[in-house]
């Protein structure tokens, strides 16, 4: 049984993840108690990522995770030139900066174990680049940079780091990002070469398999799944 940290585990993506890890020791954080609370973690972690992190970070000392999945994630749809300051702020802190903080944290147990896996949420637009998204798939790429780098680094301890790029997810976030943009939920469907939203569950069942000893070799890699909307048109 392993130590796994969650981030965002509330609802959407994340709550799928600690589903299906619930065989395992779980620690869980996000905004919201209640949702955290029925997933039975071993413990839990309430905080805000945008002004909250060393309340994470003291939670996280201590208790010896060797799993880290960064999955919380926040989108904002705008035109380039009308981007705040504080806006780009928020996005790549809780989008990038936290999860690169966290992997720094969680490391040196990692180490010491000979064994660990950190695995991001990024996302298909940190990969083709969405429109009128520039920050979000800023945050995004940079977490593809981050992986390979930390992936070579931490090759010769048994540590693998990868990044799992989804694209439209039937959750939260999907669903308003499309509400928020100039399409039609039909007008998105229409883009996707299936023709559907990937589910939260598959996003889970591909990190069982990056946790496990299968994918041992694995790292360093940016993993798409995205019903073909990363192929073409
Ligand atoms: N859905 C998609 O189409 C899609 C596509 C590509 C990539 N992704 C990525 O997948 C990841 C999960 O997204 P999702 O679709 O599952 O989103 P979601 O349904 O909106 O869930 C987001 C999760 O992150 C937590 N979170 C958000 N802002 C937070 C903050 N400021 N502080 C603490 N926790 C915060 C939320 O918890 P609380 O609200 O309880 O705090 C929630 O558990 C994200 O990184 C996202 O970018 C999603």
């Amino acid at each position: 049984m392993a130590n796994i940290l969650i981030t965002g585990a509330s609802r959407g993506i994340g709550k799928s993840i600690a589903e299906k890890l619930s065989n395992h020791n779980l620690f869980l954080t996000a905004r919201n108690e209640e949702a955290l609370k029925i997933l039975n973690p071993c413990d839990y972690c309430i905080c805000d990522l945008a002004d909250d992190i060393n309340t994470l970070v003291n939670f996280v000392k201590g208790k010896e995770i060797n799993i880290l999945i960064n999955n919380a994630g926040e989108y904002i749809y705008k035109n380039v030139e009308e981007l705040s300051f504080d806006e780009i702020n928020r996005l790549v802190r809780i989008n990038l900066e936290i999860p690169m903080l966290l992997a720094s944290v969680c490391t040196p147990c990692m180490k010491e174990q000979k064994w660990g896996r950190i695995i991001n949420i990024g996302s298909i637009s940190g990969v083709m680049g969405e429109a009128f998204a520039s920050v979000y798939s800023a945050t995004k790429a940079g977490l593809i940079g981050f992986t390979k780098a930390a992936g070579l680094e931490l090759a010769g301890h048994g540590i693998t780091v990868n990044t799992i790029n989804p694209g439209w997810v039937e959750t939260d976030l999907g669903l308003e990002s499309i509400n928020e943009s100039e399409f039609t939920l039909e007008e998105t469907l229409q883009t996707i070469p299936q023709r559907r939203f990937v589910q939260p569950e598959e996003v889970a069942s591909l990190v069982e398999y990056l946790i496990s000893n299968e994918a041992r070799g694995v790292t360093g890699q940016s993993i798409n799944i995205c019903a073909g909307l990363s192929v073409g048109i």
